[in-house]
């Protein structure tokens, strides 16, 4: 049977995916539940879809589901989350005026002993997930983007963004978007001390200062 798929739209990222799922966003995230079109959803306990007010002026885009993500079915729900909250409030952004995503819906892991250890998704993988992002996308519509880690900067800005050297600046998107990129919370959590811990949490916060600045200038 063929896919139902929404006409080709200008979207804001670097590659758009052959097919976007058609339907309301609840209709897409019913259709996302059942998504078999990469392995991942084999080991994983279900498929994690954003969160957020349907027609949401900020999108937030992380990496992928981690662990306390993959059993509690909701993005940021883990360590990672409760970096990005502390981020959040410092910025002056509410999280529930926020759709919160990943671009990868599944949890990959590679298990070890009791442990389910991050696995990082493949090209494969994410190229297959790309479809659940657009489609968020055009139902959302958000007006600002931002991009948390190398995986989401790179989906938005496609394969050259360095994140290293572009974080913190907006940059016009498709669709009459703008979109920044900042550190993932994940990255505040693997400092190698301190002293990087502070500055890459601080630099976040930053960035995500700029997305609240933006969004109050209307
Ligand atoms: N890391 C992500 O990128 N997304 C989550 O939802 C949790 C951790």
């Amino acid at each position: 049977m063929p896919r139902s798929t929404e006409p080709a739209t200008v979207l804001p990222l670097a590659r758009p995916p052959e097919h976007i799922p058609a339907g309301a966003l609840a209709t897409v995230r019913r259709k996302a539940k059942r998504c078999h079109d990469c392995p991942l959803w084999m080991h994983a306990t279900q498929t994690v879809f954003g969160v957020g007010p349907a027609h949401a002026q900020v999108m937030l885009i992380g990496e992928q589901p981690g662990a306390q993500e993959d059993l509690q079915g909701e993005p940021f729900v883990g360590p990672a989350g409760r970096v990005l909250d502390k981020a959040l409030a410092q910025a002056g952004l509410s999280r529930e005026a926020i759709y919160l995503t990943n671009t990868v819906k599944h949890f990959k892991f590679e298990p070890r002993g009791k442990a389910r250890l991050h696995k990082r998704a493949n090209a494969a993988e994410q190229a297959a997930c790309r479809q659940w992002l657009a489609a968020e996308l055009l139902k959302v519509k958000p007006r600002l983007l931002v991009a948390m880690g190398a995986m989401a900067a790179q989906a938005l800005f496609g394969a050259r963004f360095r994140i290293t050297q572009q974080r913190g600046q907006w940059l016009p998107l498709a669709a009459g978007a703008q979109g920044i990129a900042t550190w993932h919370p994940s990255y505040v959590l693997r400092a190698r001390d301190d002293e990087s811990r502070e500055r890459i949490y601080a630099e976040l916060a930053q960035d995500l200062s700029l997305v609240a600045a933006r969004l109050a200038a209307g």
